[in-house]
């Protein structure tokens, strides 16, 4: 697995050792925490190193490869695009190279809602228009694209899981979301209440129900989960696909700031700013593709239960 010290891969491993596979971690930790890895599993690696890679897959005899490594920011993607179409594509495509080297056929790489830019429609299914509106979702569409010719020449075979909004964490506390610079909407406003200093509601002038923006946020263990549906499928045969992960509903702004508010028995400081430039209105994926295809449920990604994770973690971490 690449990039499993992050926050969405940490989860993963764990779940991928609960069931029991064998897993090592390539990260570089250029983003990600040494302590999320168990001891004895992290590789200390960058994507980019064709031949390294290429020699511990060998090594390890690796059957299939879970890809996270990339950088996740869409406002930094507009202001350093050159940054991300190197570290998101030529990283990946380093990671393909090596798979085909060291004869490994399988990859579940991390997608994003991102692709679909401002949709026409909400729920998003998978066949919407790609159209992304930043170097962060370009450089996703590229990589799926490259994944798409390495199956026609190659036959490796791939799933790409297009994220909605992670969230939440493992419920021990063991993991959690620690992004630097945190820009996600959940943490923040679980810092609001910690700190007292307000969080900036990116504008209410948008046209959903209560003028905030309405996103689609699911549990990272319920993500993770599909991670392994995903490792499943491909392991016994299946062709290369992609899948919405979301939940089919959505939260407002103000909704998540009353859920935080009802979970943390505090008010939550904010103040209404304007919209942050590219986010659309309403982001909300039909998942029934992953439900009926990969047999997912979500089972952890009710707003509360995920709030409540969060605000746990955030407790003890910050
Ligand atoms: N928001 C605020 N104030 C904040 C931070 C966020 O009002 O301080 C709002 C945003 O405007 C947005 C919502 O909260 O409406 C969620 O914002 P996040 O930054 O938490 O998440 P995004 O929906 O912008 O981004 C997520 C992933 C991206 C992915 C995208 C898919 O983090 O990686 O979904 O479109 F690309």
């Amino acid at each position: 697995m690449t990039g499993g010290a992050g926050y969405i891969g940490s989860h993963t491993v764990r779940l991928l050792l609960e069931r029991g596979y064998d897993v090592a971690v390539v990260d570089n930790l250029s983003k990600g925490y040494r302590q999320n890895v168990p001891a004895g599993l992290l590789h200390e690696m960058d994507v980019a190193s064709t031949s390294a890679l290429t020699g511990l897959m060998r090594q390890l005899k690796t059957e299939a490869v879970v890809h996270f490594a990339a950088f996740i920011a869409v406002g930094e993607s507009m202001a350093e695009p050159e940054r991300y179409f190197v570290n998101n594509v030529t990283g990946s495509l380093s990671l393909l190279s090596a798979m085909h080297a060291a004869g490994v056929k399988h990859l579940v790489f991390s997608s994003t809602a991102a692709v679909y830019g401002n949709p026409h429609a909400v729920p998003i299914l998978e066949t919407f228009p790609i159209q992304p509106m930043s170097p962060y979702g370009e450089s996703k569409v590229m990589v799926e694209t490259l994944l798409g010719w390495f199956d026609r020449i190659h036959h490796l075979t791939s799933v790409c899981l297009r994220y909605f909004n992670a969230a939440g964490s493992a419920p021990d506390g063991a993991l959690g979301e620690q992004h630097e610079p945190e820009t996600h909407l959940i943490p923040l406003v679980l810092r609001a209440v910690l700190s007292g200093k307000p969080v900036t509601i990116f504008g209410e002038d948008y046209d959903t129900p209560d003028g905030t923006c309405i996103r689609d946020y699911i549990h990272v263990e319920d993500l993770a989960e599909a991670h392994i549906l995903a490792l499943e499928y491909l392991l016994a045969g299946g062709s290369s696909d992609q899948f919405n992960v979301g939940t089919g509903s959505g939260h407002s702004v103000v909704e998540v700031i009353r859920a935080v508010e009802e979970v943390t028995g505090q008010k939550v400081p904010y103040v209404t700013g304007t919209r942050r430039e590219g986010d659309p209105a309403s982001l909300v994926a039909s998942s029934d593709k992953l439900q009926s295809k990969l047999g997912w449920q979500p089972r952890s990604s009710e707003l509360k239960t995920i709030v409540k994770h969060a605000w746990d973690f955030a407790r003890q971490h910050t």
